[in-house]
């Protein structure tokens, strides 16, 4: 719930901390501004002026929960898991930057029964779930490339799945020996659909750019690969495609007729890297 993260967060307008209106259906700043929860749970601390255009449909947001309902990428959230317990002081902010329908949030927040958890997305669509995704978690809609709402300092650990990544306000916003826990495909993910989809592929350089972006302010400090077989039914299929960058380049006729002329269950390999990242004492240090 808000309720739980409330401590941490801060006025998109004047950077000040907010708490619960009396009513307990608002936020608001010492300043006076204030934000209404919306009734599915999340609130909405966008500065005013901000676009959404980046922010998952709810086309995309159905076809993610579906698929990671089926458990389809269980072996990631358990790697993640596995890592935030070797990582966290275990009790404190869980933040998930791009957080989507908080899948990975919650199965970290189940690793960590002294935490609690943000989930933070530019998608409304993708918080009406998140808003519902754990009990010690609470949805908040903002801009991963502005200022996060979020005071400096507060979270012991960072997660980002698949997600846009902000090093500066990452570094801003973890206290200080806090982690970052990053997942993203390496060049082998989904191979099998890529090649007879003829969709965007991961390049092998991404890793390295990732880390040169986090440079000034996170350092990797341990990485593993996860690497698991996928057998997908054409649906399942269709879903992974249109779950990921490929929804904004892709023709759905085209990619149904493609699907049809493969075998059913296909199989398709998961490939993904897990990387833990230190917060550096200072920007650049
Ligand atoms: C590929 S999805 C991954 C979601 C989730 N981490 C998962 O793996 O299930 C990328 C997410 O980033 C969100 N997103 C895109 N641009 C964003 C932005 N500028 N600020 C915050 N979130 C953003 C999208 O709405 C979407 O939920
Ligand atoms: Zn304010």
């Amino acid at each position: 719930m808000l309720r739980d993260i409330e401590r941490y967060l801060t006025c998109p307008h004047c950077a000040r901390g907010l708490a619960f209106e009396a009513t307990g259906r608002a936020l608001r700043c010492p300043g006076g501004h204030s934000f209404d929860l919306a009734k599915q749970g999340y609130v909405s601390l966008l500065p005013g002026d901000a676009h959404t255009g980046t922010g998952d449909t709810p086309e995309m947001v159905a076809a993610r929960a579906d698929f990671l309902a089926a458990g389809h990428y269980h072996p990631i959230a358990a790697a993640l898991a596995e890592a935030a317990g070797n990582a966290s002081g275990a009790d404190g902010l869980v933040v998930d930057l791009g957080a989507g329908t908080g899948y990975y949030l919650a199965q970290v927040l189940d690793a960590l029964p002294g935490a609690v958890g943000a989930a933070l997305d530019i998608s409304k669509f993708a918080l009406r779930r998140a808003a519902k995704a754990h009990p010690r978690a609470g949805a908040v809609v903002c801009d991963a490339w502005r200022p996060l709402p979020l005071a400096d300092g507060c979270a012991e650990l960072l997660l980002n799945v698949f997600a846009p990544r902000n090093g500066a306000e990452i570094h801003r916003v973890l206290r200080p020996g806090g982690s970052l826990l990053l997942v993203s495909p390496t060049s082998r993910h989904l191979r099998e659909l890529v090649d007879a989809l003829g969709l965007l592929s991961v390049d092998e350089e991404k890793e390295r750019r990732i880390d040169e972006k986090l440079s000034p302010w996170l350092s990797p400090v341990a990485a593993r690969e996860v690497e698991f077989e996928l057998r997908l039914s054409h649906q399942d299929a269709a879903a992974v495609v249109g779950m990921g960058p490929n929804a904004w380049h892709t023709d759905r006729a085209r990619i149904a007729d493609a699907l049809a002329a493969l075998p059913e269950p296909v199989a398709v390999t998961g490939s993904v890297r897990v990387a833990v990242y230190q917060r550096a004492a200072r920007p650049g240090g």
